[in-house]
């Protein structure tokens, strides 16, 4: 129970790595605010860790939007009276086309919510967490933020922001007891990469490791950087894809 009488926001909470994220917080003791676009998956998540005997609360919200933000931040705040940790795990990708070819509204929809969401979410509670100087901060990048995948300017774009947001709000709050880290995940087997046209098999080939992540390897990363074993990490980018970053040409050699 490492996280006892904490509070947690975890962002698209509904499904995926977001889920897993959430029941893992609870099962250490932290109360969750279950949050996402989709109240019925979210609804679902927070059912599930009732049930396990723990405190959630599910609640809608768009995080490219201002206004939701502050109201998920005061449902939070009501709830739960304050805000210890907050999972910036909500994210999109949208598009599979070389950049000459990508839609303009699909690269601001990106942005918008993989970006934008990450920096409204992190201000509105970063602002809370200064008042009772302590919190954490884990933000969901991806190794999309440190190369570039085909197809994916929007994506890798903004999961590069994230790690630039990443360092300024962690060399800023430091000070201030919060602590501000990344973790960037290689493939998850998530209903996000489910629906991409790539091969899955072909990557567990190229991946050290020979297994790609499941939604739980990033939980567990999550939950450390959640609790007090690393409160002297700041602006740190934990990857955790199996070995393919650590490899010098990607065909698996
Ligand atoms: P997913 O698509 O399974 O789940 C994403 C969740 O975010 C959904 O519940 C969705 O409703 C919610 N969401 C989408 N837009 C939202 C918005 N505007 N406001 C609030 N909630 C919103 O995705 P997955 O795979 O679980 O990804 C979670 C995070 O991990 C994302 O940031 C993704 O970029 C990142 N990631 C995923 C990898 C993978 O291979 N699955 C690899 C690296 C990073």
């Amino acid at each position: 129970m490492r996280l006892e009488g904490k509070t947690a926001i975890v962002t698209g909470a509904g499904q995926g790595i977001g889920q897993a994220i959430a029941l893992t917080l609870a099962k250490e003791g932290a109360n969750v605010i279950v949050a996402d676009v989709d109240i019925k998956t979210a609804s679902e998540t927070a059912t599930r860790i009732k049930s396990m005997g723990h405190r959630a609360e599910a609640v809608k919200v768009d995080v490219s939007d201002a206004q939701d933000v502050s109201q998920m931040v005061e449902k939070a705040l009501s709830a739960f009276n304050k805000i210890d940790i907050l999972v910036n795990n909500a994210g999109i990708d949208l598009s599979n086309t070389p950049p000459e070819n990508a839609k303009v509204d699909e690269f601001d929809k990106t942005i918008a919510v993989n970006l934008r969401g990450t920096f409204l979410c992190s201000q509105a509670v970063g602002r809370q967490m200064l008042k009772h100087k302590s919190g954490k901060i884990i933000n969901i990048a991806s190794t999309a933020g440190h190369r570039g995948f085909r197809g994916k300017a929007a994506y890798c774009a903004s999961k590069a922001g994230v790690l630039g947001l990443t360092r300024v709000c962690a060399i800023e709050w430091a000070k201030h007891g919060i602590n501000v880290n990344a973790v960037c995940p290689g493939t998850t087997r998530t209903a996000l990469v489910a629906k991409l046209p790539i091969n899955l098999d072909d990557r567990v080939k190229r991946t050290p490791s020979g297994k790609l992540n499941q939604p739980q390897d990033i939980a567990n990363t999550v939950l450390f950087l959640a609790s007090s074993e690393s409160d002297n990490m700041v602006g740190a980018e934990v990857v955790v894809d199996g070995g393919v970053s650590a490899l010098f040409w990607p065909n698996g050699e």
